[in-house]
C-alpha cells in the first residue's frame, strides 16, 4: 500500500471550545486534524460540526485508542466505528500512534512505548496490515513522546518506523515535538532520527508545546511551540521538503485566533526554508 504526500498545507486540531467560532469565522487554516474517537457517535453535536468543517476544508481523523502495539486480538468494534466514521467524512488521512494501550482489553488511557525488536516489529506490522486491510486505507503511525525506554530494545526508534513502513506501506506521522522531547530525554541525536527516516513515508507533522520538568521534558501540548523545535522543524523541512503541518494544542487552550497565528508561523517558516537555497544561489 503506497501513497504520495498530499499537499495539504498547514492545519490546526479541531478542538470542541472552538466550534462555533470557527464555523462563525472559517479561520485561516487549510485543513483540520479531529481526534476520532471524539466524533464516533453517529447522531449529536460533533459529528454534525465534523460535517459541516468537511465541506469546508480537509480533515485528518486521528485516533488515540488502536493501541497498533498491544497484544490480543484488534478490537473489532471499535475498528467497525473508526471505519464508519471514514466513510462517512473520507477523511484525507487516517492517524495514531506507535504504542500500546490496552492490556486483556482494557484500554489504560495512555500511549505506552514499544520495545523496538524484531518480534515486535513482526506483530505490530502484522496488525498494522490487518487496520490497512480493514479500512481499505493507509495507516499513518506517530512517533510517541517517551520517558522510559526497553532496555531489551535491539533497534532504534526510527529504524523501527522505516522498517514498519518498508513492510508494511504504512505512513508516518512524524512529531517533531516528540522526538525533540525523546532525544533530550534519552541523549540521542534528533538529527540521526530525522535521518533514519524514510522521506517518501512522511505524511504529516505534528507540532507542539512541551514542559521542562527539570530531569526530563513532558509532551504537554499546553502552549506555544518553542524555539528548540521550531529549529528541528526547519530541519525536517530541509531533510524532508515540503509536508502538511498540524499545530497541536490540547491543553491549556488558547482561543482560536492564537492557535491559527501558531499555525500561520509554521507556514511561514516553511516558506523562508523551502526558499532558502534559491535566495543563496541569488546571493
Ligand atoms: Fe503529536
Amino acid at each position: 500500500m503506497t501513497s504520495t504526500r498530499l499537499d495539504l498545507g498547514h492545519g490546526i486540531g479541531l478542538r470542541t471550545t472552538h466550534f462555533a467560532q470557527f464555523l462563525a469565522e472559517r479561520p485561516p487554516v487549510d485543513w483540520v486534524e479531529a481526534v476520532s474517537e471524539n466524533f464516533m457517535a453517529p447522531g449529536g453535536r460533533p459529528i454534525a460540526v465534523l460535517e459541516k468543517v468537511r465541506r469546508e476544508v480537509p480533515v485528518v481523523l486521528h485516533g488515540v485508542s488502536l493501541a497498533i502495539g498491544s497484544v490480543g486480538p484488534l478490537d473489532e468494534r471499535y475498528l467497525a466505528s473508526l471505519a464508519a466514521l471514514v466513510e462517512r467524512i473520507e477523511p484525507a488521512l487516517i492517524s495514531d500512534h506507535l504504542c500500546w494501550g490496552t492490556h486483556r482489553g482494557q484500554y489504560l488511557h495512555d500511549l505506552l512505548p514499544l520495545p523496538y525488536t524484531e518480534e515486535a516489529l513482526a506483530h505490530v506490522a502484522s496488525r498494522v496490515a490487518q487496520v490497512q486491510e480493514r479500512l481499505g486505507r493507509r495507516l499513518l503511525l506517530e512517533n510517541p513522546s517517551a520517558y522510559v525506554a526497553f532496555k531489551d530494545s535491539t533497534l532504534t526508534e526510527w529504524e523501527f518506523l522505516a522498517e514498519l513502513s518498508r513492510r508494511t506501506g504504512c505512513g508516518i506521522l512524524l512529531d517533531v515535538n516528540n522526538v525533540y522531547v525523546s532525544a533530550r530525554n534519552f541523549g540521542f541525536d534528533p538529527l540521526e532520527y530525522l535521518r533514519g527516516i524514510p522521506a517518501e513515508a512522511v505524511g504529516y507533522f505534528h507540532l507542539a508545546g512541551h514542559q521542562d520538568r527539570g530531569t526530563y521534558l513532558f509532551d504537554s501540548h499546553d502552549h506555544a511551540v518553542p524555539a528548540p523545535v521550531w529549529a528541528l522543524y526547519r530541519e525536517a523541512l530541509r531533510r524532508f521538503g515540503r509536508v502538511p503541518t498540524l499545530v497541536e494544542w490540547d491543553d491549556a487552550i488558547p482561543p482560536l485566533s492564537e492557535v491559527v497565528a501558531e499555525s500561520r508561523r509554521a507556514a511561514a517558516i516553511e516558506a523562508e526554508e523551502l526558499s532558502a537555497p534559491a535566495r543563496r544561489l541569488a546571493s
